[in-house]
């Protein structure tokens, strides 16, 4: 682990300007940068960077962080890698932390194995190309494939002896342990006897996504009908099949690059596409797709374009498990290739300009698919055709994103001549029962529908009334939550002064009185108010780096938007720098609480009003009439209060 000191030699050496400008043309205007934002197509520039406050945020698409996760985002580093990328940069040398056992223990259980297994690529490649076996048996069967040699290394294909323990004899010789060869299933053990689990194999190394290797694939050779095909490595401390896609190491650049991810099936579809050229491919070995692998392909692209070899049954089989892509949020496409090939065969047998011609023309997107394949099969049986709709509703109704749904549902209704209205019928009751049950918590399309009435009717009076006061506080918290106030207070001739923070005042003043609307502000102000208890008083930078997004891509919206008022009333004052509000602080503060307070009893007490029209007994009408009272006497409370002389700042 990094230790905290080199972390925060990284931040404070770090200036923002200086990273972005790596990856986007900035220009100067005011105190910040603009630019094209990198994480969407724009052609005004809406992508901000302030300098001084170490942050950038796209007012298009609403992306934002500090240099940090701009790495993380931009060029999908992890926070570790952003870090070094960081550190190098500006020759801070980096101080691991050795104190964390549970990280070392980790680490040193897994170390051995990616070492016993680098150690067998070797040798596996070593006999492929130097042994008379190797070059005999195992290089002749790739050259045969079409394999080049360049393309045979970057792979670190290789061969394992056929004899039993060849492998076994040379680790164990060389001082690797048998512990470790039987963990990786390099070794199998059976009666106190060794033997080598790849004997007479082509292997195939299965890499990380830093390019270490953590498993094999073995193929068979020659005509072995007993044996299966290919043997895998069996799980281990460093090799989870149902997290690990094949290629991914060599892929991940040119998905990034074509933000589309090919999926295939085996092992030789990968290479042999590699090997013509196309580079963003990946394969899952012969298994359906898991969410975790779903979830890395997410990581860098987010569309996948199947590449099937299959049979129209095939297929079918396979519609489940590729609701499962919709459902993560995935664009899917589809490629079917012609009968009795798979993309390795059918590369062998085209030119490179042709197979990459075969996959545009033939692409489709997969619903269509879906749709029409299903079409066809209950055309002439109106029983099927009831079910039909379901299916494919089914599928749409996936779809997080509502406007892509709603294509889709247009387009399907048109290709199969159904109505519109029907399918989305259809697709929000499903989603309806969904929500219901609880399986997902995504709205309905007339909740969105209703949702956005209210919304609309209320924005204003949000807008004007609540928001605009929560954020306020929200926003001196932010900005001034260090600064100190002092209070003098007369007593007996002598004068007392109390000292407190803006923080530590705002939040005693509203912690059990005011509850906020919004969410996020509640939560930054229960944060704020959390760590008081400890004696802390958080920061920006805290909520400019918080884990979670919102919070801080709010924290961020709150902090840019003052900078920019700011700027626009200086420029009103033609460049002359005065901050009334900073300079009379107290005032602010408290004028500020006070207008939320006022607001908020505004709001109880217009509850309560409607609430007492409607009261059906005496009880009830006397219960709300001492509410209403309550609030105005409140409210006269906090319009008192407004009196601030005897605060001043230092
Ligand atoms: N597979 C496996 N075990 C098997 C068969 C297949 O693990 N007994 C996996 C392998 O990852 C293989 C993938 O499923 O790459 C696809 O299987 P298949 O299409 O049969 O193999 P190909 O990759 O096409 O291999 P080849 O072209 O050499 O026949
Ligand atoms: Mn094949």
């Amino acid at each position: 682990m990094i230790t905290k000191d080199t972390i925060d030699d990284i931040f404070s050496a770090v200036r923002i300007e200086e990273i972005i400008s790596e990856f986007v043309s900035l220009k100067k205007r005011g105190v910040n940068f603009v630019g094209l934002c990198p994480f969407h197509n724009e052609k005004t520039p809406s992508f901000t960077v302030s300098a001084t406050k170490g942050i950038y945020k796209c007012f298009g698409c609403g992306k934002a962080g500090n240099a940090v996760n701009f790495l993380m985002e931009h060029e999908h580093f992890t926070y570790p890698e952003a870090l070094r990328f960081l550190a190098k940069k500006y020759n801070i040398e980096i101080q691991e932390d050795k104190s964390d056992l549970a990280e070392k223990s980790d680490q040193n259980k897994k170390e051995p194995l990616f070492i016993v297994s680098d150690f067998a690529q070797k040798y596996f490649s070593d006999v492929l190309f130097n042994s008379e076996d190797g070059k005999a048996i195992g290089l002749s069967y790739f050259t045969e494939r079409g394999f080049g040699e360049q393309t045979i290394r970057k792979f670190q294909l290789g061969y394992c002896p056929g004899k039993w323990d060849s492998f076994t004899l040379e680790a164990l010789d060389k001082g690797y342990k048998l512990e470790y060869l039987k963990e990786t299933g390099l070794t199998i053990e059976k009666d106190g006897k060794y033997f080598d689990r790849f004997r007479g194999r082509a292997m195939f190394p299965i890499h990380n996504l830093s390019g270490r290797v953590i498993g094999f694939g073995g193929r068979v050779l020659g005509s072995e009908t007993q044996a299966a095909k290919y043997v895998n490595s069996p799980e281990s401390e460093i090799y989870s099949k149902s997290n690990v896609l094949y290629g991914m190491y060599f892929a991940r650049n040119s998905i990034i690059e074509n933000k589309n991810c090919y999926l295939v099936e085996g092992y030789t579809d990968v290479i042999s596409l590699h090997q013509a050229g196309i580079e963003n491919v990946v394969a899952s070995s012969g298994t359906s797709l898991t969410t975790e692998q779903i979830r890395l392909i997410h990581r860098y692209a987010n569309t996948i374009t199947i590449l099937y070899d299959g049979d129209a049954a095939g297929i079918k089989a396979s519609f489940r498990g590729i609701d499962m892509i919709f459902e993560e949020g995935l664009n899917v496409r589809l490629v079917l290739f012609p009968e009795n090939e798979d993309p390795d065969s059918f590369t062998k047998k085209h030119r490179t300009s042709e197979v990459k011609k075969f996959i545009d023309d033939n692409v489709v997107n997969f619903i269509t698919f879906k749709t029409l394949v299903l079409f066809e099969e209950a055309k002439s049986d109106p029983v099927k055709r009831a079910g039909f709709i379901k299916e494919i509703a089914n599928t749409i109704a996936l779809i997080p994103d509502g406007i892509v749904r709603s294509e889709y549902i247009k387009e399907c209704a048109e290709k199969v001549k159904i109505s519109e209205q029907i399918l989305n019928q259809e697709i929000n009751k499903i989603r309806r029962k969904k929500v219901f049950e609880r399986k997902t918590d995504f709205p309905v399309a007339e909740e969105i529908e209703e949702e956005k009435i209210i919304s609309e009717r209320q924005t204003d009076f949000i807008e004007n009334y609540e928001e605009s006061q929560e954020s306020n506080i929200i926003r001196l918290m932010l900005e001034y939550g260090h600064k100190e106030l002092v209070f003098r207070e007369k007593k007996e001739k002598e004068i007392i002064e109390h000292k407190i923070n803006v923080a530590e005042y705002i939040i005693n003043e509203l912690l059990n009185d005011v509850e906020f609307e919004n969410p996020l502000y509640k939560r930054i102000f229960e944060e704020f108010s959390t760590e008081l208890k400890n004696n802390k008083i958080l920061n920006q930078q805290h909520f400019i780096d918080h884990s979670d997004k919102e919070i801080k891509e709010q924290s961020i919206n709150i902090i840019l938007s003052s900078e920019k008022n700011r700027i626009s009333e200086n420029w009103k004052k033609h460049g002359i720098v005065i901050n009334d509000e900073e300079k009379d602080l107290p005032r602010t503060i408290i004028q500020s609480i006070a207008v939320l307070k006022l607001k908020k009893i505004l709001k109880l007490k217009e509850e309560a009003l409607n609430r007492l029209k409607m009261a059906v007994n005496d009880e009830e009408i006397l219960f709300y009439q001492n509410l209403c009272k309550k609030f105005d006497k409140a409210k006269q409370t906090i319009a008192n209060s407004k009196e601030l002389g005897r605060i001043i700042i230092k």
